[in-house]
């Protein structure tokens, strides 16, 4: 480790949302960062990199650095592995909802779930492999991380408590992404004991995500994050949420 480098941190989907709002909070919370903030739409990627350029109380010692990346498109991959040359921390943010509303009939339920996978799983597992290398090479200013933005919804511990705020919800498939993604996790954290590597649940917070329909704010929601990222020395193969507060797989 050397404490004199940045710290590198890259978050998928991070123009608008909860990764945009942590990006807002490390450069306003943390030292020494170099933020790689992706966006899959280059337009939208530059609106936000500006907002984050001219936030009032980002600290000095703080940068930030937009690329382009969309998940579910392997030459984007391909492309992000030439463009980013050093990294310590990756927050696989980026998903999509796929519709709450599930389809019924064999071709649009393979055609709703694939869609899903494409870009919760297929995508993040890709990059994730993608940018390994960077990860389990080289020096490194912190322990390297890989953090999975997970959510509440798919933890079988939650699903199975009667007395959690969303038991019986009507719907699979979102949530079940969100599962298998809690498998890499912690598959990975034992298959990569140097890597820091945990899942993360922002609680339903109101973004586009959901029509802002959720209970937290995006201040709220983007701290779970924030606080994941910043713990350099916390533990691996955990699932947690606002405050570090563990939460049942
Ligand atoms: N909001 C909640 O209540 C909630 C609760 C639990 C977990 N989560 C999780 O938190 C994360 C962020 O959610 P959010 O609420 O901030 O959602 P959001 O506002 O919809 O933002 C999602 C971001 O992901 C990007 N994205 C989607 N598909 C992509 C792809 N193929 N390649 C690259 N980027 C892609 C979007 O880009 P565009 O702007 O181009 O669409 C956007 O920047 C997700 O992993 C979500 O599952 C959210």
């Amino acid at each position: 480790m050397s404490s004199t480098q940045k710290v590198h941190i890259l978050i998928t989907g991070a123009n608008q949302g909860l990764g945009f709002v942590s990006a807002q909070q490390l450069l306003r919370q943390g030292d020494n960062l170099h933020i790689y903030i992706a966006a899959r739409d280059p337009k939208k990627g530059q609106e936000a990199l500006q907002k984050l350029n001219e936030q009032s109380d980002k600290k000095a010692s703080n940068s930030v650095e937009l690329v382009e990346l969309d998940i579910t498109n392997d030459d984007s991959i391909d492309q992000i592995t030439k463009q980013v040359k050093q990294l310590d921390i990756l927050v696989n943010n980026a998903a999509i909802s796929g519709g709450m509303e599930e389809a019924k009939g064999a071709s649009a339920i393979r055609k709703q779930l694939q869609n899903v996978y494409n870009t919760n799983i297929f995508g993040t597992v890709a990059l994730t492999d993608a940018l390994l290398p960077l990860l389990t090479t080289g020096t490194h200013s912190v322990k390297p991380a890989i953090i999975n933005i997970s959510s509440d919804l798919g933890s079988f511990g939650n699903q199975n408590n009667p007395d959690w705020r969303h038991y019986k919800i009507p719907f699979a498939f979102y949530p079940s992404t969100k599962s298998a993604l809690n498998m890499f996790t912690t598959v990975y954290a034992k298959k990569l004991p140097d890597l820091r590597i945990i899942s993360v649940n922002p609680g339903y917070t109101a973004t586009n995500f959901n029509g802002n329909t959720g209970y937290k704010t995006p201040e709220e929601g983007a701290s779970a994050y924030t606080h994941a990222i910043l713990n350099f020395n916390g533990p691996s193969d955990t699932f947690v949420e606002q405050g570090g507060k563990t939460i049942p797989w």
